[in-house]
């Protein structure tokens, strides 16, 4: 089967367009023949290493990327309950879904409904069940509070946006670009700022009474850590979910003392994603909001394998807005 791999850690060059057997899946498995992959930011982080030592992510050399899909059951392995040939079904934070066929644990695995297309399911699944936890589970978002999210422009920041949006939420936004302004108004944001040197948590200071927002979703990092502090409210809480922008590698705990008591979390999807019922559950919301038109994802770009390094390179550069989708095999009727 085709495949995209890396064998060595490093930059786009290290990828490779492979011929491999079709994997057998093992016990727990499921032997998937995929027909969309979404293309995101931590195939990039893949590649480059991140992960190399990671205990929630434990990626090892040789590994075919892609940390999302969607497609249908070939086979199942053994103890696997629940799952037969022939279901749609979506996953992710399972690696090698850049493939035409994909061993996932049958516990990332969610049924996909009859009436939402394989593709959307590939593009919503990693994004919308990361910003189910993040506003569900971890900021606890509930009407009558307040937020910033950065980078709201991207996959995550511009579901984050709607959801909260949602949930009664006074939502402020950051984006680098005037450009993407008046879509993440019309997602729903009260307020979309540039980033401005860290000057955008004196505008939220500002709008807010000099208090700041409850909470602040930072997945950009470096460049925007120090002044989300400032931006949020005493007390309030800092999710620094992502690190676009490179980490921030000296932080003193002393400095949340400092900028208001506040809390500083930095959660990952893997320990919220902890049984296939949680999975279920989290892919039903998000498949539900866009079957009822109450959440909107745009599909960027379409790639075969042959255009996948340019959609990945075009997400690493920032010149991507919306998702981008590997089209493995497009589903039938
Ligand atoms: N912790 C978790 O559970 C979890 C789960 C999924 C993903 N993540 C992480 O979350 C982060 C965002 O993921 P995503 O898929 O939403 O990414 P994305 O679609 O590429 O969006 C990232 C956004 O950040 C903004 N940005 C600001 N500074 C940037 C910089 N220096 N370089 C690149 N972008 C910058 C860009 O918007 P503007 O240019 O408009 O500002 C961009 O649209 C990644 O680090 C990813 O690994 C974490």
């Amino acid at each position: 089967m085709k495949c995209v791999r890396i064998e060595a850690y490093g930059g786009p060059e290290v990828m490779v367009l492979a011929d491999i057997p079709v994997p057998a899946p093992g016990p727990g498995e499921v032997l998937v023949q995929v027909s969309h992959a979404g293309m995101n930011f931590m195939d990039i982080h893949t590649r480059q290493g991140k992960y190399r030592q990671s205990r929630t992510y434990p990626v090892r050399l040789p590994c075919t990327l892609g940390i999302e899909g969607a497609g249908r059951v070939v086979a199942t392995g053994q103890e696997v309950a629940g799952f037969a040939p022939g279901d749609r079904v979506a996953w992710c934070i399972a690696w090698g879904s850049f493939a035409e066929y994909a061993c996932v644990p049958a516990r990332l695995l969610a049924r996909v409904p009859d009436r939402l297309g394989l593709d959307m399911a590939a593009a919503s699944m990693f994004h919308g069940c990361t910003a189910h936890y993040l506003a569900y589970d971890v900021a606890r978002l509930a009407p009558g509070m307040s937020c910033l999210v950065h980078g709201a422009s991207g996959g995550i920041g511009q579901i984050l946006v709607q959801m909260a949006r949602r949930l009664g939420v006074r939502v402020f936004a950051t984006t680098s670009s005037a450009a993407r302004a008046g879509r993440i108004r019309a997602l729903g944001a009260d307020q979309v700022l540039d980033y401005d040197g860290g000057r955008f948590a004196d505008a939220v200071r500002d709008a807010t009474g000099g208090h700041g927002v409850d909470v602040v979703f930072d997945a950009v990092g470096r460049e925007t850590l120090r002044d989300s502090f400032r931006a949020t409210r005493k007390r309030g809480l800092v999710v620094n979910f992502g690190s676009v922008s490179g980490p921030l590698d000296d932080l003193d705990p002393i400095e949340l003392g400092e900028a208001g008591s506040l809390f500083l979390t930095r959660p990952r999807l893997a320990d919220h994603m902890e049984s296939q019922p949680v999975v279920q559950s989290r892919a039903d919301a998000v498949f539900a909001s866009l079957l009822d038109g109450s959440l909107d994802i745009v599909i960027a770009a379409r790639h075969s394998f042959d255009t996948l390094a340019e959609g990945l390179e075009r997400l690493e550069h920032r010149r991507s807005t919306g998702k981008p989708l590997l089209v493995v095999q497009p589903e039938a009727g």
